[in-house]
């Protein structure tokens, strides 16, 4: 019985606390973005359906990102569909060119349709061995060849059980932004515990983690801060897309999982302009 007040206590507090921050959402006006991380996922043809049955939305926006050699296609089929959906790499070299076997530069991306790169995704940080100074390098390069850098931070499970998650965030922060002054890029939080495990944060912690975030690019970048869309990233899906569409410190979601199949990542692009619509 004790359990059960103290639980519904904490729902209520809980509710409460979701419904007054949706309130307080009418001040955001950074700009949305629902992004699609398709990882070593898809063939042509199953690129080709998803262009066909996915909608895009005038109220938020909705990027895909393929794996490389899906890029060019990916592009036609976009054109063809006359959706309004943006393009990005997964991964991009710092180099303008040279002898780099098996990498892509900013300019081939640019150059099959992409506007958009993912940089410093944790999966190529643990398996790429991608460290911040790296990163840094990757989103300069970006950068100057006029692609908007999605830039990737999180902590692990082990950081995070031991109280370091400020901590790592910040050098994360301030080793991928060293020497920039342009507050072209995105941030995509995503705790790596909650990648492709289905334990996603909570709205609550979510929130909390952004609105860290966006103070320590204050301390970066200064007033600029607040344009910057900071995203969530870690088994979001259109069940959870609600709660963290409410956050003021939520700008959209970096999908995984759940963006491989058309139905479901239309689902979680409804959800968000659902939200901008209500503001
Ligand atoms: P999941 O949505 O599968 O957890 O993956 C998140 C992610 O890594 C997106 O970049």
């Amino acid at each position: 019985m004790e359990q059960s007040i103290e639980s519904y206590i904490k729902n209520l507090v809980r509710d409460t606390i979701v419904h007054t921050i949706g309130e307080l959402q009418v001040q955001k006006d950074r700009q949305t973005y629902i992004i699609a991380n398709w990882k070593m996922n898809k063939t042509l043809a199953e690129t080709a359906e998803f262009f066909q049955q996915i909608n895009s939305s005038q109220d938020v926006a909705v990027v895909v990102c393929p794996p490389t050699q899906l890029l060019y296609p990916a592009h036609l089929f976009i054109q063809q569909s006359k959706k309004t959906i943006g393009l990005g790499g997964q991964n991009v070299h710092w180099a303008e060119k040279g002898a780099y076997t098996g990498e892509t530069s900013t300019s081939m991306l640019k150059d099959v349709g992409c506007e958009y790169v993912i940089i410093g995704h944790s999966e190529r940080r643990q398996y790429a061995n991608e460290d911040d100074e790296l990163v840094n390098r990757k989103v300069k390069q970006a950068l100057n060849d006029g692609l908007t850098p999605i830039v990737c931070i999180g902590e692990t499970l082990g950081q995070k059980n031991s109280l370091q998650t400020e901590h790592v965030l910040s050098t994360q922060l301030l080793g991928a932004l060293k020497g920039i002054d342009s507050s072209k890029f995105i941030i995509a939080y995503e705790p790596v515990w909650a990648i492709g495990t289905g334990q996603s944060a909570t709205a609550e912690l979510a929130q909390q983690t952004h609105a860290y975030i966006r103070t320590v690019l204050k301390q970066i970048l200064g007033e600029k801060a607040d344009n910057i869309s900071i995203l969530y990233g870690g088994s979001a899906n259109e069940s959870n897309a609600a709660e963290y569409s409410a956050m003021p410190d939520i700008d959209g979601v970096l999908v995984g999982g759940a963006s491989l199949n058309a139905q479901s990542f239309d689902g979680i692009i409804n959800v968000f302009a659902k939200g901008e619509q209500s503001e």
